[in-house]
């Protein structure tokens, strides 16, 4: 299929040339994200901290598609460290949409036992990366017109798991936030992405048998039996950076498991 350009017709084209940046886009959703960007005409930034992935990523997008050669490179940067995110942005540079995916690993947790000092008094890579990285951009001056960021959360903010209180807590402060950054640099829009079980490196790190029981979970809770896959997920960035209307909204993508 061939990508759209400049004289595609109105509803194909509005990410043609558009400069997409997705932290978290070495992996999982966010590489989905890059992927489905490209294949709309968009130029593409991935980064996240571990630069062997991020090569390894753009070398497999272009593997793809040669036609994404030219249109897709990769960052480093290190979404908790404060001048790691300023390098960063500064080599980005103006751009048109930010989407967030970056997120690190969450263990099993268990609210009852953690150690809570642990996960309150260290930058988060959710929150505080996609927080300050938007101040950052605001106060550059790098959002061009018509921007967007979309950051990412969690259905589970309204559908808690024992033993992730925490984890609950953050999903949910990332709507909170989509709606204060929403107000504070509007006209530029912010939305997040409320996502379900989605079947991605994430849980592969975690081994074969957790993914199997994170596979049968997904489905046993989906009216739908589904389990998610990252470019079905992927659809609902694309949304959120197209659509005019789309601010301060948070959209539960989750194969219906908010239902049961
Ligand atoms: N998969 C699910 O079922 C699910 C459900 C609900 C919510 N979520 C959330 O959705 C987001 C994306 O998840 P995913 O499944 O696509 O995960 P993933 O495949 O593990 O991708 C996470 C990305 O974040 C990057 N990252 C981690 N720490 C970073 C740091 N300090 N600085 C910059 N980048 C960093 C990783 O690359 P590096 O290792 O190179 O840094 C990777 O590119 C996460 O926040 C996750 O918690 C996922």
């Amino acid at each position: 299929m061939p990508i759209p350009n400049e004289s595609s017709s109105p509803s194909l084209r509005h990410l043609v040339g558009k400069l997409v940046v997705v932290v978290g886009g070495s992996s999982g959703m966010g590489f989905a994200v890059a992927r489905s960007s490209l294949e709309q005409g968009a130029k593409v930034i991935i980064a996240s901290s571990n630069k062997a992935k991020v090569d390894a990523a753009v070398t497999r997008l272009i593997q793809a598609n040669s036609a994404f050669k030219g249109s897709v490179s990769g960052l480093t940067v290190d979404a908790k460290d404060v001048p790691s995110l300023e390098k960063f942005w500064d080599e980005v540079g103006k751009f048109d949409h930010l989407v967030w995916t970056a997120g690190d690993s969450l263990g099993m947790p268990n609210f009852l036992t953690d150690d809570l000092t642990k996960k309150l008094n260290q930058p988060d890579v959710r929150m505080f990366g996609a927080a300050f990285s938007v101040q950052y951009a605001q106060k550059m001056d790098l959002f061009n017109p018509g921007a967007s960021v979309t950051l990412t959360g969690g259905y589970v903010a309204h559908k808690p798991r024992k033993g992730w209180t925490m984890e609950v807590a953050g999903a949910g402060a990332i709507e909170a936030l989509t709606r204060g950054l929403a107000l504070e640099v509007a006209p530029v829009r912010v939305n997040s992405i409320g996502s379900g079980s989605v079947e991605t490196e994430m849980w592969a790190a975690a081994g074969p048998q957790v993914v199997e029981y994170l596979k049968a979970a997904a489905i046993q809770g989906s009216p739908l039996q589904h389990c998610g896959q990252p470019e079905e997920i992927a659809e609902a960035y694309l949304f959120m950076m197209k659509c005019p209307m789309m601010t301060g909204s948070t959209v539960y993508v989750e194969s219906g498991a908010l239902l049961i």
